[in-house]
């Protein structure tokens, strides 16, 4: 990395303090402040607009020209030329593999399949009809107790154990989330089947059935897989990040990513749009709900559409919206009456002065939504799904944390603004507060 410097100058007379700039092979220069804690002074940056948490070669986000690279691959190359598990293998390791490497690696994730046979009872203790995130958290975090022979973080060997774990059974967790929210029996990884095949499988086939996944389906599957494998420092990213930082084992670190994917501001978009296209109902009601949309003061906002990062094209939409349309062609549902009202609802937006202007184009979720509705994949699950994709660049971004010789505990400093120092009053000398004059 080259090295520039910006300079911090103060109007009380301090000395000005100057800072590094650094800069990355490709994206924005930023300014190294970490030397600004010996002089007693902190930055401030609530929701990390303007901070960036870490080095990593990982993933590249472009905003502004609406690109998406893993590891250099443009995403659009990865989702036509490649499969799910060579962009796992990717992630994890930095290059793509040679053949007989990608077949070791699709042995081995297969090896690691199955669940410990007790795994079964502890889904028993959850009620059926919990959301399957709740029980996602629950399961994966409590895989540290069936798998408590590789959890030495500083052996790489023991993360690459974990890494294999982790990535190999969350298909099986996530699609028995839903045999047992239906009730039926839990299904077993089958060998020769792919991993988004497996997947599949294991959620719609049963012992009694002949279920074979067809092969739009399982492409359809593998695309959303890859599309969603990771996003540069996003919240669950972070969030997995900060958690190992204290050295927490991998699967604790995945439940916590976990658990922050499925606050509806994050992972939970597709589901909403789904939702909202069921709420329209019919075609004749698109420009009442695209109306409400561009109402100032009415809270409704046409789900699926808009980016924080994007201010283009999603270049992830791109690819989902190629693949709807194949979906839909191949398995005969464009008549579908909610697959019209979205493609109804795409087209008037798209030229709609109002979501022009404000660039305001259909996301990744708008397609992966109606992809995931026409695999006959329950909205419960669409979460689920992102996760299982998500966890191959958190396991990555773990693993790249964990190896950086320069590791620290998170630890976010604050600007406090809470009541300066005061002395303990004894219970009895206590006055009820004035309620009017607290908040
Ligand atoms: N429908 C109608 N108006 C919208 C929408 C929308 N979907 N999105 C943004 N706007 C308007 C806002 O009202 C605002 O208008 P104003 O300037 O008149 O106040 C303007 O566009 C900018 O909106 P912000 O919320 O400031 O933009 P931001 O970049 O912060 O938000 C976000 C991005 C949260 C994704 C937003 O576009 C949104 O809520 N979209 C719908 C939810 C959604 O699809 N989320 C999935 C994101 S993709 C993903 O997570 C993989």
């Amino acid at each position: 990395m080259k090295e520039n410097k910006a300079t911090l100058t103060f109007d009380d007379g301090r000395e000005p303090i100057d800072l590094p700039v650094l800069s990355g092979t490709l994206g924005p220069d930023v300014i190294d402040i970490r030397k600004l804690s010996a002089y007693n002074l902190f930055t401030f940056d609530p929701g990390f607009l303007s901070t960036a948490s870490c080095d990593s070669g990982i993933t590249y986000v472009d905003g502004e020209r609406g690109m998406l690279y893993y590891r250099g691959y443009p995403i659009e190359q990865l989702a036509r030329g490649s499969d799910f598990v060579e962009v796992c293998y990717l992630l994890l390791y930095g290059e793509l593999p040679a053949p007989a490497q990608k077949a070791r690696f699709s042995e081995t994730l297969f090896s690691h399949a199955l669940l410990h046979e007790q795994v079964n009872s502890f889904f028993r203790g959850f009620r059926r009809d919990a959301h399957p995130m709740s029980v996602m958290v629950g399961v994966v975090g409590a895989l540290s107790s069936f798998y408590h022979d590789a959890l030495d973080i500083s052996d790489a060997a023991h993360r690459e154990l974990s890494a294999f774990r982790l990535l190999a059974k969350l298909p099986t967790i996530a699609a028995w989330c839903y045999k047992y929210s239906i009730g039926q029996p839990f299904m077993y990884p089958q060998e020769g089947l792919g991993y988004a095949e497996n997947f599949l499988y294991m959620m719609f086939a049963t012992p009694s059935g002949s279920y074979r996944p067809d092969p739009v389906s399982v492409q359809a599957m593998d695309r959303i897989l890859i599309l969603h494998a990771d996003h540069e420092q996003n919240a669950s990213t972070s969030t997995v990040r900060l958690a190992g930082s204290s050295g927490a084992n991998p699967f604790a670190c995945i439940a916590a990513g976990l658990a922050s994917l499925w606050g509806p501001a994050h992972g939970g978009a597709n589901e909403a749009v789904v939702k909202m296209l069921e709420e329209i109902g019919d075609v004749s009601r698109i420009g009442q709900y695209v109306k409400r949309a561009k109402t100032k003061g009415d809270p409704f906002r046409l789900m699926g559409f808009g980016h924080r990062v994007y201010k283009n094209m999603d270049p992830r939409a791109e690819v989902m919206r190629a693949t709807c349309h194949e979906v839909l062609d191949a398995l005969g549902l464009e008549q579908d009456p909610l697959f019209k009202i979205a493609l109804a609802l795409e087209s008037v937006a798209l030229e709609d002065d109002y979501f022009i202007e404000k660039k305001l184009y259909p996301n990744v979720d708008f397609y992966s939504g109606i992809v995931l509705r026409a695999l006959r994949i329950p909205t419960s699950m669409f979460t689920v799904i992102f996760a299982l994709a998500r966890t191959a660049g958190w396991v990555a971004q773990w693993n790249e944390m964990i190896s950086d010789p320069q590791r620290k505990i998170g630890r976010p400093r604050q600007l406090y603004t809470g009541r300066a120092l005061r002395d303990y009053v004894p219970l009895e000398r206590r006055e009820a507060p004035d309620p009017s004059t607290t908040g």
